[in-house]
């Protein structure tokens, strides 16, 4: 049966009704994956998924990434990265506490980095009834495409440098720190700042303030103030989808036409618990 969808209204986002604990077969699939790369970002509410079912449905979307910070895996689930602020006996966060605080893409630092992240809400942190911790995405295909003409020459062909260490952290930021052969397996890698979407070939901007360090062959202090112009213009409110969590959502982004930043306004004893699973990207052309 043909899932039905509908759209947020904002720059991007639907909701998908379809219980993914169901099989789902490939015709349903194909009608998910297009509603998925039409909208950016969607959210199955309601869900009731197992470990297994949250991993075997993200499969087929491509190959699962296995987080570099191993600490916040779910024990004997390692496609599962825990993103959370809650701290277990010893006072030790169990997951990413400060996860996606500067606008970014995910893994934008990977040879190929991400296709899509899924996040599986399991607690939600509220106050007065209001649930907090919203995400909010930039739809990036819509920011490209009102560009000026003029700068679309002007990016045509540029690359900019992703660097997963510029990333900026909370000041008491609890993720250990890389060891050496992490920071040896995340080099500085540049991407096209226009890429082309894989699946639907249109194009995006693929640039963020938080992760890029520099252009290729520009120099340092013109490509940080490109970088910083097409990062504000990406996020201007026009282009923007605000999530408002609920437990049972899964949620999925698709990570090569949108940037998305977490927003921390709930401390403990407001708890978060979520479960992500990352799908392995292409090259970024
Ligand atoms: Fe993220």
């Amino acid at each position: 049966m043909k899932p039905v969808v509908t759209k947020s209204g904002a720059a991007c986002g639907a909701e998908i009704a379809c219980d993914l604990a169901q099989d789902i077969h490939d015709a349903t699939f194909r009608e998910i994956e297009a509603a998925f790369h039409d909208n950016i970002v969607v959210v199955f509410r309601r869900q009731n998924l197992s470990n297994e079912r949250q991993i075997e449905f993200s499969r087929r979307f491509g190959e699962l990434e296995v987080h570099i910070v191993k600490k916040y895996l779910l024990p004997g689930y390692p496609e599962i990265l825990l993103i959370s602020n809650i701290r277990d006996e010893r006072g030790e966060h169990i997951g990413l506490a400060d996860a996606g605080f500067t606008w970014h893409s995910d893994t934008s630092y990977r040879r190929r980095p991400s296709r899509c992240s899924l996040l599986y809400a399991k607690e939600v942190p509220q106050r007065g009834g209001q649930p907090l911790g919203d995400t909010v995405f930039a739809n990036a295909i819509a920011a490209y495409e009102a560009l000026p003409e003029r700068m679309k020459k002007r990016l045509a062909g540029l690359k900019a440098i992703h660097r997963y260490s510029a990333r900026r952290r909370v000041a008491d930021s609890p993720r250990p720190k890389l060891t050496q052969a992490q920071l040896d397996e995340t080099p500085d890698i540049a991407h096209p700042i226009v890429r082309t979407h894989p699946y639907t070939g249109r194009k995006s901007l693929y640039v963020t303030a938080g992760e890029c360090v520099g252009i290729e062959g520009m120099p340092e202090d013109e490509a940080v103030d490109l970088i910083a112009e097409l990062d504000t213009h990406c996020t201007r409110p026009e282009f923007l989808y605000r999530h408002k969590w609920q437990v049972g959502d899964l949620l999925m982004w698709d990570n090569t036409s949108s940037m998305h930043l977490a927003i921390c306004n709930y401390a403990l004893p407001e708890r978060r618990l979520m479960h992500r699973t990352t799908v392995i990207g292409t090259v970024p052309v």
